[in-house]
């Protein structure tokens, strides 16, 4: 394998910069060309494709977004996008690939891998946290700190007024986000999708609070939760809670932004060069990831499918915490 190729695709995440610094400088290191492709899948359609060499990922490690750009491809989900992605590979003597996402980025890897088998490693970059095969993803860590900033400042106007606030976090499907922050916040409650909380449970516990004097209290929504959002869940409890005043803040894209916490700067460069030697000893259609602080590399099949279950302790640690 002489040349490789980097794309970042789907949602961002802060530290893909620095896995794709890693990758590049890596990749280099090991006497590899390699280009980096912008817009992700959409790019690769369209050969949108560049060499890149030591100083084109220079300051970038600190740096949140990122620099080769994404896209959630509609046209790589069709046999004949996908039919000239490959094209542009072979024309530009792409050898490997270097997929930088979630989910979505890796069921088109796997779909493109089974149709054209060009090696390809997967690094997990999402905030979401929802792969399976990796303890955390990039850009997980950035996104809680970045939300708990905003919710100790929320908790400042919350006890000032006497107020009850609705935070809703990121998330997708998944409550990692929510239960992160919750614990690190010292939220009263959070509703996670994969725990049922219903409308009632919540007034129960505020109501708790309420007969204990608790003047303000703050519940994390994950944005995925079965009750609805943030908005619409508190819009059903002021009716039952006439008596306290309810708000809601969606903090939504802004937890997606800004630079790179130590911890996810740290893993994507781990994840980077892992993808990098990933390759280069025959690996394919898997993505690296960091568990109990071990480098492993799972199948796109079961990091897709598989589920990263929640710890449980976790929720009951924030009930009882609260109290
Ligand atoms: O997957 C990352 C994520 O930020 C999710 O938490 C959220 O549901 C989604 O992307 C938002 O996507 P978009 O930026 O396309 O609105």
């Amino acid at each position: 394998m002489k040349k490789i190729a980097v794309f970042t695709s789907g949602g961002d995440a802060p530290g893909m910069n620095a896995c794709v610094r890693a990758v590049v400088r890596s990749g280099i290191y090991f006497g590899l060309e390699v280009y980096g492709i912008y817009r992700g899948y959409d790019g690769m359609i369209n050969g949108d494709i560049q060499l890149l060499n030591s100083h084109s990922v220079s300051n970038s490690i600190q740096r949140g977004g990122t620099l080769l750009k994404s896209a959630r491809s509609k046209e790589f989900m069709t046999a004949e996008g996908r039919r000239k992605a490959h094209g542009q590979l072979l024309k530009h003597g792409i050898e490997g690939l270097v997929a930088i996402g979630g989910n979505g980025t890796f069921t088109g890897a796997m779909i493109f891998y089974d149709e054209y088998k060009i090696p390809t490693v997967g690094c997990p970059g999402t905030i979401d946290n929802d792969l399976y095969g990796t303890d955390h993803t990039i850009g997980y860590d950035t996104a809680v700190n970045t939300a708990l900033e905003a919710i100790d400042k929320i908790r400042d106007t919350a006890a000032s007024h006497d107020r009850i606030f609705f935070i809703e976090v990121m998330g997708r499907d998944s409550g990692y986000i929510a239960i992160a922050s919750a614990i690190g916040g010292g939220a009263e409650m959070v509703m996670v999708p994969e725990t049922r909380t219903t409308i009632h449970d919540v007034i129960d516990t505020l109501k708790q609070g309420w007969n204990r004097s608790k003047s303000s209290s703050i519940v994390i929504v994950a944005e995925g939760d079965e009750e609805g959002n943030a908005t619409e869940i508190a819009g059903k409890i002021k009716n039952e809670l006439p008596m306290m005043d309810i708000r809601v803040t969606t903090l939504g894209h802004i937890q997606r932004g800004g630079a790179p916490t130590a911890y996810d700067r740290i893993l994507a460069s781990r994840l980077g060069l892992g993808a990098v030697e990933g390759l280069l000893s025959g690996k394919s259609n898997v993505m690296a990831g960091v568990m109990n602080e071990k480098l492993v590399y799972t199948p796109f099949y079961d990091t897709i499918h598989q589920v990263k279950p929640i710890n449980q302790d976790f929720i009951r640690m924030i009930n009882i915490l609260s109290s």
